[in-house]
């Protein structure tokens, strides 16, 4: 008797919501910051998507942890052992911001991410990330993608009525951001570009760190874009200092420094005192902090007419406290801001 035989998408619709790509290349900043292209399963394209948005990755050898509450209601994650005292192995799925254009995937073929290896408090890697930085280009290239691609924080979604776009980007929350202004500066080459202005903070700790640096400036410097691109780096070597190129200091104090705001750390130390509490520990912190300073070529006054209150926009995506902060600065300024929640 000839077998009934059902499509495996139709039993499982949501297994043909997976696939298998291959990682073709991988651009090391660091040994902890990556930047990876994947190409789609063999036959398949990735499908159209707007910068700014993400997609799930998984990979299936992945170290499994388990939660534990603790006795003071702490939650932590352990490694999750079996019967003779191996971690086991499993898939673990996360979110990545496509860090590539969508011009740059429709012609290469390939989706990019722009990844960080995570690390738990007590120096272990996370589970997903590990995966990833282990991979090996000849052997173990293989990385699960599911082809729906998600999310609505895209400049048609969050800044179109906007005069002035204003990117603050933190550690790998530059992604979205790279996406975007790539695929503007492609655009740009195709005829008139609008009035709009756009300007970019990346903070990272040093500057091996930051992310698409030269091509940020080859498009600075080509003209097409109405863009200005302000690195700053939060944890300077002493060379680094010397680099007048280069801003110092946490992206957000650097924009707190534009508006004439004292640092975060140094409001902090303010609350401390109107609470009345034992402002110590915040002054520690404050008279650490790097004190912000903009690249030479770029001035206070030329920032502040690209972000006037009633026309700008400010995206931030990266550090959770760093975005708060953000918002925070954006609305002592009356300045409308949006943030990529994760
Ligand atoms: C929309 C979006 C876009 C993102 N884009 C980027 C990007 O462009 N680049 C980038 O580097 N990252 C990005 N991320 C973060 C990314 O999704 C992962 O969270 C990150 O890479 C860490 O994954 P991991 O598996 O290595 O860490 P995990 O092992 O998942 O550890 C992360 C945290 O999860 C907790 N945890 C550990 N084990 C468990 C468990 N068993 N169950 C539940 N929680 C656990 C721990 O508190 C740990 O600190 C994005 C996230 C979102 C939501
Ligand atoms: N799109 C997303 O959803 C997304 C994107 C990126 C990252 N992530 C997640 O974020 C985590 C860290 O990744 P990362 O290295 O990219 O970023 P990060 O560790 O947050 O560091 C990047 C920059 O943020 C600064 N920073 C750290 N804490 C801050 C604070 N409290 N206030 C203001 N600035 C602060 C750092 O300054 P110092 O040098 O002074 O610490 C550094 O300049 C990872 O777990 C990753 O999974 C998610």
């Amino acid at each position: 008797m000839q077998p009934y035989l059902v499509p495996i998408g139709v039993l499982f619709p949501c297994m043909a919501d997976i696939k298998v790509g291959t990682t073709v290349h991988r651009f090391d900043l660091s040994p902890i910051l990556a930047i990876f292209r994947l190409v789609p399963e063999q036959g398949h394209h990735f499908p159209p998507y707007r910068a700014g948005q993400y997609v799930a990755l998984r990979r299936d050898n992945c170290r499994l942890t388990k939660r534990v509450v603790q006795s003071d209601g702490r939650i932590i994650y352990l490694p999750d052992l079996d019967e003779h005292g191996n971690q086991r192995r499993g898939p673990v799925t996360h979110s990545y911001s496509i860090a590539s254009a969508p011009y740059e995937t429709e012609r290469e073929g390939w989706l990019e991410f722009y990844i960080i290896l995570e690390m738990y408090a007590d120096g272990k890697p996370g589970r997903l990330t590990e995966s990833l930085f282990q991979m090996d280009s000849e052997d173990d290239n293989r990385v699960t993608y599911f082809t729906k691609i998600a999310g609505d924080f895209t400049l048609e979604r969050r800044a179109a009525p906007f005069d002035n776009v204003v990117f603050v980007g933190t550690g790998t929350g530059l992604a979205p951001f790279a996406s975007m202004i790539k695929q503007l500066h492609h655009e740009g080459k195709d005829g008139p570009f609008g009035r709009k202005r756009y300007t970019l903070f990346h903070g990272n700790r040093g500057s091996a760190e930051l992310g698409y640096h030269q091509q940020f400036l080859d498009i600075e410097r080509s003209g097409i874009l109405d863009f200005v691109y302000v690195p700053t780096v939060s944890r300077p070597s002493p060379e680094e200092y010397r680099d007048h190129t280069l801003g110092k200091g946490r992206a957000n104090n650097l924009l707190r420094a534009v508006f004439g705001l004292p640092l975060k750390e140094e409001e902090n130390v303010l609350r401390a005192h109107e609470l009345g509490e034992d402002s110590e520990p915040a002054e520690a912190l404050a008279r650490r902090a790097v004190r912000p300073v903009l690249p030479a070529h770029l001035s206070r006054t030329q920032l502040l007419e690209r972000m006037t209150s009633e026309n700008t926009v400010i995206l931030t995506c990266g550090n959770p406290r760093s975005m708060e902060d953000i918002l925070h600065v954006a609305a002592v300024r009356g300045i409308k801001c949006e943030r990529e929640v994760w």
